[in-house]
């Protein structure tokens, strides 16, 4: 068990990557705090991990704005007693932006979730582990928070790109300035993963071949295959690594 008794509270654990990792986390012996805007996938999460035998509240709250992002962390403590682990999961493709929003209402949208939220919800969770000796926080950036994306899919201004290279800035400075209290952050850089994030788009029999294309394992990953990325970034078998971007995305950015 790599995560014996530890506290991991998941960010975006009612969906995807952020499910998966929920789930392979209980296996490895962590509480888990489900937390989603979404309440109702969040509990189908924690079900999912109970009925397994494993330990899992739910918490539910948006991350984009600040007391919402405070108080998951409360609510966290307040059912655990701690936290040790941040897998900041929550996160939308900048076509989740609501319908008939303009440039800015969309830019503001995307980078409120992923950026501000990854952001806040790093703050209070790691005030949190600076009492206890320490913790690991796993952001999620992308392989566009490392290259830009094919001219065919971006007009040159996706928030989705900025507010990914953004957390890689974010998980280098933390990562940086927290290892004295014993905090490491690190974060993921994905592919093209099978998630609820990316089904309007793999839906497309073209499009999904274009993109398979676009990766030289010419596939997509599995949201369990990001899952066991995170475990090792947020396990001692991670212990030296701190400001790391680690992709896990078929060879996409080594071409
Ligand atoms: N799927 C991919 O191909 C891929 C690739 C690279 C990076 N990522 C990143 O991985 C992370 C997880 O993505 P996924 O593919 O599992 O997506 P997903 O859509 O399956 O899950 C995202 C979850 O975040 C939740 N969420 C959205 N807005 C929220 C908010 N304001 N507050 C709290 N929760 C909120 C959603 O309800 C959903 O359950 C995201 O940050 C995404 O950008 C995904």
């Amino acid at each position: 068990m790599k995560l014996q008794d530890k506290v991991a509270l998941i960010t975006g654990g009612g969906s995807g990557i952020g499910r998966a990792s929920a789930i392979l986390f209980a296996q490895e012996g962590a509480v888990i705090a489900v937390s989603d805007v979404n309440e109702a996938t969040a509990a189908e999460t924690a079900e999912r991990i109970t009925s397994a035998g494993g330990t899992a509240t739910v918490i539910p709250g948006d991350v984009s704005n600040t007391e919402g992002a405070r108080t998951i962390v409360a609510a966290t403590i307040e059912a655990f007693g701690r936290v040790d682990i941040l897998i900041n999961s929550a996160g939308v493709a900048t076509r989740h932006a609501p319908e008939g929003a303009t440039f800015d209402e969309a830019w503001d949208f995307v980078m409120g979730i992923n950026l501000r939220g990854t952001v806040m919800m790093s703050r209070f969770a790691t005030d949190e582990m600076k009492k206890t000796g320490g913790g690991a926080v796993v952001n999620l950036s992308s392989i566009y928070g490392l290259v830009g994306r094919p001219s065919k899919i971006t007009d040159g201004y996706d928030p989705y790109t900025h507010s990914k290279g953004a957390i890689v800035q974010l998980t280098r400075e933390a990562g940086a300035k927290l290892a004295p209290d014993g905090i490491r952050t690190n974060c993921l850089c994905p592919g093209f993963v099978h998630t609820n994030l990316t089904k309007g788009i793999s839906e497309s029999p073209e499009t999904l071949a274009y993109l398979e294309s676009l990766t030289p394992m010419g596939r997509f990953g599995q949201p369990e295959e990001i899952a066991k990325a995170a475990l090792f970034l947020a396990s001692d078998d991670a212990s030296y690594v701190t400001g790391a971007a680690l992709s896990v995305d078929g060879g996409y950015v080594a071409q």
